[in-house]
């Protein structure tokens, strides 16, 4: 059959059964708002809020067969039912042998680096996440950048800005040897970044080479499904496998993972801790008993088990991740057409605003994706987050700011939630605040928490 050149459209996979209503509030009331978060968009209460685009995790709508599983928990204190069905859906799609569930991706991080790091330990990453990497430092391990330069460019369009720069791990390799690295902490789709994916190739080289230093390769997989789109869509050899596929090769490269479930997964809470190596296994069973609950539920509900279980399965459809990052390119697109300057290429699970760029009047010791964050929410009531130099915290040995090269204002899409007349409404918000951009001024933190100081933190105008 001959292919028509039409261009066709694709549109969500499902129909909408149930919803929830939103309110609109005046600008006096968000200013009011604002000010009673201390200009931090994780302390507005979300009913000042319209479109609520501050994360991905935890925010997806469930689909009418999760909800049905939700009434199928077994709520046994001990061998629930829904772990096992969890337990056959992870070593189905992901491969990995052992599942120790957590009750999100944090409860897995922290009981894997108390198993595996030790005092003095590096742990190289491709770029830090906020809690993987105070959960190493906790640990008595240091975190060491390892991805490629690229990926701290926003404007660079090299389309695997989450690949490993093998030169730069083989030096710290090379300077702490490889006793010293118990493994290499490796996302897909790198949050921090602005979600970005890394290649399958770029892992099959990182995963030759650590097998050659006998140094595991641990994989922070909470966006697996959005990365192996890319590498359908850009990387060669790809574009007939199934999703399904190639998440399957992407775990089997890795000794392990790190799960929140809440992205991806498409569900409202939960995780877990995937591997390969049976001792290592044995040791997190044991200690998960001591932070989240028995090993066969963790701090969840069996009924959180089985949506988790159903939520993997709808996560790996073609047509599922295809909308699901469709919707995210088809906001980028219309920023980048009114000259926003965002992260490129688009990611999978937000729109990344370049804050330097967007107001290079303000210095970013007064946090210009902070104040652009809190000026997008006074314009229409639209939360996004920052990701610049108040999420990237203090160095532990100095005590002195880290300051990134991105600082970034991220609008992340809920999966399944919000429809294309929201993104319009996003844009046209996003664009209106540039259009007045002079007009902001910085802000100045006025009260810091010792850890993730992003979540709580207190600012004013300067
Ligand atoms: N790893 C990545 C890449 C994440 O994005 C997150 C959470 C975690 C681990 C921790 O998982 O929240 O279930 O404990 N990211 C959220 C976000 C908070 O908004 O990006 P968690």
């Amino acid at each position: 059959m001959k292919k028509s050149s039409v261009k066709r459209s694709w549109a969500e996979p499902y129909k909408i059964k149930m919803v929830e209503l939103l309110k609109m509030s005046s600008k006096e009331d968000r200013e009011k708002a604002l000010i009673a978060a201390g200009y931090n968009t994780f302390l507005l209460r979300s009913a000042d809020v319209y479109i609520d685009l501050l994360t991905d995790s935890g925010t997806s709508a469930m689909s009418d067969r999760q909800w049905a599983g939700m009434m199928m928990g077994d709520e046994a204190y001990a061998g629930s039912e829904n772990y096992y069905n969890l337990e056959k859906v992870v070593k189905k799609v992901y491969g990995y042998r052992y599942l120790i569930p957590t009750h999100q991706g944090r409860g897995a991080e922290h009981i894997l680096s108390k198993i595996l790091i030790k005092k003095g330990d590096v742990i190289p990453g491709n770029m830090y996440f906020t809690t993987t990497r105070l959960h190493q430092e906790l640990s008595g391990g240091r975190f060491e950048d390892i991805i490629i330069d690229e990926a701290h460019d926003p404007e660079s369009e090299f389309p695997f800005k989450g690949n490993v720069d093998l030169g730069k791990l083989d030096q710290i390799v090379s300077r702490h040897g490889a006793s010293k690295i118990p493994y290499v902490s490796i996302a897909t789709s790198v949050n921090m970044a602005g979600g970005q994916p890394i290649s399958m190739e770029n892992l099959r080289n990182l995963r030759q080479y650590t097998a050659e230093k006998g140094i595991r390769v641990i994989h922070d997989m909470t966006r697996v499904a959005e990365n192996a789109h890319f590498i359908k869509v850009r990387e060669k050899g790809y574009s007939g496998k199934s999703i399904r596929e190639i998440i399957h090769e992407i775990c089997s490269l890795t000794d392990g993972a790190t799960m929140s479930a809440k992205k991806d997964a498409l569900v409202n809470i939960g995780g877990f801790l995937a591997v390969n190596e049976r001792q290592v296994f044995e040791q997190a069973r044991s200690l998960v008993v001591v932070y989240e609950g028995l090993h066969t539920y963790g701090g969840l509900a069996g009924r959180d088990m089985e949506a988790m279980a159903i939520g993997i399965e709808e996560s790996v459809h073609d047509d599922h991740i295809q909308a699901r990052i469709g919707q995210v390119e088809y906001l980028g697109r219309k920023l980048m057409e009114s000259g926003i300057p965002i992260v490129r290429p688009i990611g999978g699970h937000g729109i990344f605003i370049d804050a330097k760029k967007f107001l290079p009047h303000i210095d970013q010791n007064n946090y210009p994706a902070q104040s652009l964050a809190a000026e997008i929410f006074l314009d229409s009531g639209v939360r996004s987050m920052e990701r610049g130099i108040v999420s990237a915290g203090r160095n532990p040995d100095t005590g002195k700011n880290n300051k990134p090269e991105l600082e970034l204002v991220r609008l992340t899409i809920p999966r399944r939630v919000y429809t294309q007349a929201h993104m319009d409404v996003v844009a046209e918000s996003v664009i209106e605040v540039h259009r007045n951009r002079k007009r902001i001024r910085g802000l100045k933190m006025i009260y810091e928490p010792k850890y993730l100081r992003f979540f709580q933190a207190r600012f004013k105008p300067v």
